[in-house]
């Protein structure tokens, strides 16, 4: 079973993915990290971003995988360091880039094969999985989804700002909509959620009630 979860950024995706997994008892794959993974890579050798050249053979060259639901970079669990704003800033411009997207995409075809999985993304149902089982659509105003981040960010402890992350969220949006290849966009037979003002638990019953 294949289900896909995309939506634009911080619209709950990957917080009601893991709740669904967990009750199916199915792998849970956040493609988002996989993106952020190579960005993360990419910052850390001082790899210009707009150098696409590098930035491919960054990807071209790296090991990602999961285990337990958890990333992995070469081998090596990734956590937070992914989740900083230096990434946030830079990923959706690694994400454009369709060789980069291609490595990643095969990765995660790979996975659907040989097991029943959730994968939360941007393209999940329109390019990767388009004849998945479920295909949901999660939206939420700018502010409302800038707000979950910030919250999220500052009970992990992390100085950060609210119109920061609202402006990359937007940024980011516009980036990953417009790109040429794989776009953000909603499949035809993908059920749209809107998860403003709606708790986690009111999302999750939403579609618990189509699986
Ligand atoms: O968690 P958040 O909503 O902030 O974003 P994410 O899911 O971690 O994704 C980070 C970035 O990766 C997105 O802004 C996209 O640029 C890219 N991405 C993508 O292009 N395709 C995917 N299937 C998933 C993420």
């Amino acid at each position: 079973m294949i289900i896909a979860v995309d939506g634009p950024a911080g619209a709950g995706k990957s917080t009601v993915a893991k709740i669904v997994a967990k009750k199916l008892n199915i792998n849970y794959i956040d493609t988002g990290a996989m993106y952020r993974a190579v960005t993360y890579k990419c910052l850390a050798n001082n790899i210009d971003i707009n150098d696409e050249v590098s930035v491919i053979n960054i990807a071209k060259n790296s090991i990602i995988d999961f285990k337990d639901n958890n990333i992995y970079l070469d081998g090596k669990i990734l956590a937070d360091e992914i989740r900083t704003m230096e990434v946030s800033n830079n990923v959706s411009n690694v994400a454009k880039i369709k060789e980069v997207r291609y490595l990643m995409v095969d990765i995660q075809r790979e996975i659907g094969k040989r097991s029943s999985v959730i994968l939360d993304g941007r393209d999940i149902g329109s390019y990767v999985f388009p004849n998945a089982d479920y295909k949901f659509y999660l939206v939420a105003t700018p502010e409302e989804r800038g707000l979950r981040r910030y919250k999220e960010l500052t009970e992990k402890g992390y100085d950060v700002n609210l119109d920061e992350i609202i402006k990359d969220i937007i940024k980011r949006d516009e980036i990953d909509s417009n790109r040429e290849f794989a776009p953000l966009v909603k499949s035809d037979d993908a059920i749209e959620i809107d998860t403003t003002g709606k708790s986690i638990d009111e999302v999750v019953d939403l579609i618990y009630e189509v699986l």
